[in-house]
């Protein structure tokens, strides 16, 4: 008898603003999903819970992310919890490790948020194991947390590089559909449907939110650390493009 094979799914900061929607959509599609993160006892800078939860697992995704982004403290969280969690990833026999990035990382290496998820990405492309690694550009729900980075008294200073951003709910059903796929042992990039300047973008959510700070346009500005060429944050011409537009999901009834 043909029966159903349920896949189980560890998701590695499955409490977190992409982690959360992700457990959600996998579950709705039929999987066992497992939500995992420090407060379910599973940690991947000590490694504490990892064996464990990853016993039954086929797949594992990893939508943590260092709660500091200082430099020392969020290198040594993307070398050290990556190193653990390919190990037990190993150890296991877990068929398939899926990781977020950001689009244009590899372009990013003067930020110092940036050179630690290229080292994430380097433990994962050379571990041997069998990967998919999704670079998804900015979310909107992160474009206030760009602005708060580039506050200096009271003034945002951006620049006017572009920028693509996209939808939590569209990275995460990306990342569900890239879990429940074959290994890619590559990159595959989304985004959302629109460019936009960044100091214009920033602008824009700041009026929405009744955020009286000025934005000042600067394209020596950094972002997080690096200075922007005009496409450094646009993804190439492969990309997968979601549909919802930001004024859409800035202004729908329950934002
Ligand atoms: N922000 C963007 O625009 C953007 C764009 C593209 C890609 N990304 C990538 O997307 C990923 C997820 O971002 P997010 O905004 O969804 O993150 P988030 O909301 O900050 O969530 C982070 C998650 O990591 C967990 N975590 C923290 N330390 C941990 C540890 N030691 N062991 C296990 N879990 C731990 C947190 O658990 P607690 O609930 O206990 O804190 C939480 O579940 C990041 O890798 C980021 O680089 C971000």
């Amino acid at each position: 008898m043909l029966g159903f094979v349920m896949t189980t799914i560890v998701v590695i900061g499955g409490t977190g603003l992409i982690g959360s929607k992700l457990v959600a959509q996998l579950s709705e599609q039929g999987n066992e999903v497992i939500a995992a993160s420090p407060d379910s006892g599973v940690n991947t800078l000590t490694g504490d819970g990892l064996a464990e939860v990853l016993t039954d697992a086929q797949v594992v995704v990893d939508v943590s992310n260092s709660p500091s982004f200082e430099e020392r403290e969020v290198l040594d969280f993307f070398t050290t919890s990556t190193t653990n969690l390919l190990a037990a990833t190993t150890a296991a026999g877990v068929g398939h490790y899926v990781a977020l990035s950001v689009v244009g990382t590899d372009r990013l290496a003067e930020s110092p948020y940036f050179r630690a998820k290229i080292a994430q990405e380097r433990l994962i492309t050379e571990s041997g194991a069998a990967y998919s690694i999704v670079h998804a550009t900015q979310f909107f729900e992160f474009v206030r947390s760009i602005a708060n980075s580039a506050t200096v008294d009271g003034v945002v200073h951006a620049a006017p590089a572009l920028i693509q951003p996209i939808a939590a709910d569209e990275v995460a059903a990306a990342v569900a559909r890239t879990a429940t796929g074959e290994p890619s042992h590559g990159i595959v990039e989304v985004a959302g449907p629109e460019q936009f300047g960044l100091d214009e973008l920033i602008s824009k959510s700041l009026t929405l939110d009744g955020d009286p700070r000025r934005v000042v346009t600067d394209p020596q500005a950094r972002y997080f650390g690096a200075v922007l060429q005009e496409r450094t944050l646009i993804p190439g011409t492969g990309a997968l493009i979601f549909p919802t537009r930001f004024d859409d999901w800035a202004t729908r009834p329950s934002s």
